[in-house]
């Protein structure tokens, strides 16, 4: 017989869409915030700062009222903190900790060792120089931040995509013998540093997460001190691995942490509902995977909004990367962040200046913009290696909808077979169950039930987070 699941309601959140007003207001309502759900969970949420951001007070507001970690951008990097030979600066890196401080906040030291922005007279070095500088610079670095900093990326972003160790000043220099060498040095000047190896396209199983993980596994048996490994996460807008959870677990079962140190969400611009709902989902299952992991220590968000964010620069096209839009409100991704840590769904912003990031070319659908709320309750029936799920959706706003679609996450191994009063697509992963012609429209207080048969391998439960025309619904 299916087993049956009921979802408890989180009466709580029914209805409680907060106003918010202005760009002071993203703190949303006290126990909302991105820091103290976290916290109350054991966990950190981070953003990147840099010098500049700490002159915009919009930015600061949010930055402190949201984060309780900061990793500063580039101060801390090899071409600001010792542009030649022996002379180090330490004032942007000092400003960047001293402004942490003053707010409550934890600091990622990022980085010690990185091929990039990595000064010509590092790479022009002779050979046998390199491991001298690289342990002087090392040294006065991590001993200047002694005590003020949590962790600290110690070598960055060492691996090719095939899993190969890049062939930087470094490793040209002293094979891979440099990796073990920065760590023992850096813990040599700070002890009490968590020492991280940070690395982007690590998140789900691959070449070159099997890379790294063959290489702390390595470090460990050697007793190498290495606290952790710090995933990039540099993701585009449904691409979110499927497997990043079980990819944290084997770390993990190393012994050592797993961060998310510098996430971030891109989408070719210009952004849309739908575009901001899929990364809503990416951002919850993120989320939702660093929870579940033990051993996970917390996330970080690199930058703070899309005006801040480096993916316009780096990504030619791509942009509306992060949780916040220029104007510095809370795009849908924030609300299903706040979901996934346990909180009470806010809508993101009522206020008449937002807008989609970057798209202001692009109207914001019916349901997104002021008025908009919605509630999904959901009803799973189980069986060894199926399921069907019933998923009852409410306008909770008070603006009428034509047509809805509505985004989520499988939990992994669950693959949709069938549908009905609704078409979904893909099958797995972050998913999308658009409206047929006879249920789209929901008038304010309406609702309609939809539905679907998967397998699964196990795993049984309801997504966590879902977004209907790019709002995020409360649960229940
Ligand atoms: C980026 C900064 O955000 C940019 O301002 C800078 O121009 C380039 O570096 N991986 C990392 C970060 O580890 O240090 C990078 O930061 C983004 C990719």
């Amino acid at each position: 017989m299916p087993s049956r699941v009921l979802l408890a309601a989180v009466a709580a959140a029914t209805g409680a869409a907060l106003l918010l007003t202005g760009p002071g207001a993203q703190a949303g309502a006290a126990g909302t915030s991105l820091k103290t759900l976290a916290e109350s969970g054991g966990h950190y949420f981070g953003t990147a700062l840099t010098q500049s951001n700490l002159s915009n007070s919009t930015l600061t507001a949010v930055a402190s009222s949201q984060f309780d970690m900061v990793t500063p951008g580039n101060e801390m990097k090899w071409d600001t903190t010792e542009p030649s030979n022996g002379n180090y600066n330490f004032g942007p890196g000092d400003q960047i900790v001293s402004y942490a401080k003053a707010n409550g906040m934890r600091v990622r030291g990022h980085n010690l060792v990185w091929h990039s922005q990595l000064p010509g007279w590092v790479s022009n070095l002779p050979s046998n120089q390199v491991q001298g500088v690289m342990e002087s610079h090392i040294t006065t670095e991590a001993t200047h931040y002694k005590g003020q900093v949590y962790a600290w990326d110690v070598v960055n972003e060492p691996f090719n995509e095939d899993g190969s160790l890049r062939q930087d000043a470094f490793y040209n220099a002293m094979g891979s013998g440099y990796l073990a060498d920065a760590l023992r040095t850096a813990h040599a000047a700070d002890p009490n540093a968590k020492l991280y190896l940070n690395d982007y396209n690590i998140e789900g199983e691959n070449a070159k997460s099997n890379a790294m993980y063959n290489l702390v596994a390595s470090l460990k048996s050697q007793g190498v001190p290495i606290d952790g490994v710090g995933l990039e996460s540099h993701f585009i807008v449904g691409q979110v691995p499927s497997d990043m959870k079980a990819n944290m677990q084997r770390f993990t079962a190393l012994g050592v942490n797993v961060a998310v140190t510098e996430l971030d969400d891109r989408i070719q611009l210009p952004a849309n509902s739908g575009s901001l709902a899929q990364q809503a989902a990416d951002y919850a299952t993120v989320v939702n995977d660093c929870l579940a992991v033990a051993g996970c220590v917390g996330v970080s968000q690199w930058g703070v909004g899309d005006a801040d964010s480096w993916i316009p620069g780096a990504f030619s096209g791509y942009g509306a990367a992060t949780m916040y839009d220029n104007n510095y409100q809370p795009k849908p991704a924030y609300s299903a962040v706040v979901t996934a840590l346990g909180g009470s769904s806010p809508t993101p912003s009522s206020s008449p200046t937002s807008s989609p990031s970057s798209s202001p070319s692009s109207s914001a659908s019916p349901s997104s913009g002021p008025g908009a709320g919605c509630r999904v309750g959901a009803v799973v029936n189980a069986w060894n290696t199926g399921l069907t799920e019933n998923l009852t959706i409410t306008n909770t706003g008070t603006t009428a909808l034509n047509s809805w679609s509505l985004a989520f996450t499988l939990p992994g191994g669950q693959t949709v077979t069938s549908a009905w009063n609704t078409a979904i697509t893909p099958s797995s992963g972050a998913v999308t169950a658009t409206s047929l012609s006879y249920n789209g429209t929901l008038a304010p207080g309406a609702a309609t039930t939809v539905g679907f048969q998967a397998t699964h391998t196990g795993n049984t439960a309801a997504p966590t987070a879902f977004t209907l025309n790019g709002t995020a619904c409360t649960i229940g």
